[in-house]
């Protein structure tokens, strides 16, 4: 295949070009290549071409909550957002704790045939945070991370043994940072918004002390450990800190922490509950500066779909989580390259290069002989976010009806054409 005249995001520069993809590799960059006799041409002019977007943090729900999203529907909602490799989080039933789960979901990820699909393993069995997961097994099987995404792990000397082990392993402990007696049953971010709805608040330190004995655990240990989903300014300056001193620390936020603030939650909407929750005006302008300074490594999802029936109840009782493959592209592209907050080549930092990075995963780049994962947008296209349209099973969207800029127009793995977009 040859991809004509379309703008490429490359390593360091942006450039207009030709791309040649044979046997699913990018074989040949370079201006005004000639079809050869029988190779499709794809016409992309006015198009950008990037390195496929990784993921490396969503719900897929398979096995066990397939009402709420599965292997096959997630991939698709992957896919039509740009993704080429997604990492699924381990909180399924069972929970991906052992290498027969861990297996399951590598091989009907390859099975349903659209992206990459890279299963995250349980830190703890049935992440109970009592007994470690067995971390050798679930590495063999595919597994290339482990998390207990959803909580903390509460006990510090099993957290600090999980990273010995995952690092003997050569992988990381992605850590969702929650104290429970701090966050306590609270829906929202503590603060004026939490007063003026009578909505229970989480303290940021909920989230900041776990973040700092996460540092303080690879700091004395000299081990890598990756943050997730960072919302706090608090904690942007804790990573931004232990990162000056040399600390093995890398750190991810998603599109809602820096699209929204907590006033958005005054409608009592559910589609706002998350966690962490959404938080001060002050708290999304330190995540963005936190991505324009290289504190904050990755753009994550964090896609967490859920049933109608989880989210249609009052706040209290409502499920934590935001459907976030359909949408993360465009928020990214239209709040922080065309503010000028990131360039081109930051953006595809953020979504694709580094999650690679992090994890020590293939992919990552625009270069002769890598793998031809791409993702192709318009990025002058203006369209208006439908959650009727979404192909994600989890309508659980804050951003209906948002005009953003940023069309995916195709999504390639592997050099065959997994997303075209229907007019
Ligand atoms: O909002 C969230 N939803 N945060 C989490 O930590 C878990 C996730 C889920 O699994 O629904
Ligand atoms: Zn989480
Ligand atoms: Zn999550």
């Amino acid at each position: 295949m040859l991809i004509k005249n379309a703008q490429v995001v490359l390593k360091n520069t942006v450039k207009v070009t030709d791309l040649r993809i044979e046997a699913g590799k990018i074989q040949r960059i370079k201006k005004d290549l000639i079809p050869k006799k029988g190779e499709t041409v794809l016409n992309c002019e006015g198009f950008t071409v990037f390195p496929g977007l990784v993921d490396m943090h969503v719900h897929l729900r398979e096995p066990g909550f397939e009402r709420k999203e599965d292997i096959a529907s997630g991939c698709r909602a992957a896919v039509k957002g740009g993704f080429t490799q997604i990492c699924c989080m381990p909180n399924t039933e069972p929970v991906a704790d052992n290498k027969v789960v861990v297996s399951y979901i590598k091989h009907r990820g390859e099975e349903v045939g659209l992206c990459k699909v890279r299963p995250i393993g349980a830190i703890t069995k049935g992440q109970k945070g009592e007994d470690l997961a067995p971390i050798g097994g679930m590495k063999a099987a595919g597994a290339v991370a482990i998390s207990e995404d959803g909580k903390s792990v509460a006990n510090s000397k099993l957290m600090a043994n999980a990273m010995q082990y995952a690092s003997d392993f050569g992988i990381k402990c992605l850590c969702h940072c929650e104290d429970a007696t701090l966050s306590d049953g609270g829906v929202v971010n503590e603060g004026f918004y939490s007063t003026l709805t009578g909505l229970k608040g989480i303290l940021r330190a909920a989230e900041d002390v776990m973040i700092a004995r996460d540092i303080c655990l690879a700091e004395n240990l000299s081990l890598p450990v990756h943050i997730c989903h960072v919302s706090t300014k608090s904690g942007v300056q804790l990573i931004r800190e232990a990162k000056a001193r040399g600390v093995q620390v890398t750190a991810e936020t998603c599109p809602h922490y820096f699209a929204l603030n907590d006033s958005v939650i005054a409608s009592y909407d559910t589609n706002t509950k998350v966690n962490p929750p959404l938080r001060a005006e002050e708290d999304r302008l330190a995540v963005i500066e936190g991505l324009r300074d290289g504190t904050l490594d990755a753009i994550v999802t964090d896609h967490a779909p859920h049933h109608e029936d989880d989210k249609n109840v009052e706040y209290n009782l409502a499920a934590f989580g935001i459907s976030g493959l359909e949408t993360s592209f465009a928020l990214a592209y239209t709040l922080l390259v065309r503010s000028g907050v990131l360039g081109l080549n930051a953006l595809a930092k953020k979504m694709s290069e580094n999650p690679c990075k992090i994890l020590s995963i293939e992919g990552g780049a625009i270069e002769e002989g890598a793998p031809a994962d791409l993702t192709i947008a318009d990025l002058n296209e203006e369209w208006k976010v439908d959650k009727n349209k979404f192909v994600s099973k989890g309508k659980n969207t804050p951003f209906d009806g948002w005009k953003l800029f940023g069309k995916i127009k195709y999504t390639l793995v592997d050099g065959t054409i997994k997303y075209e977009e229907q007019k």
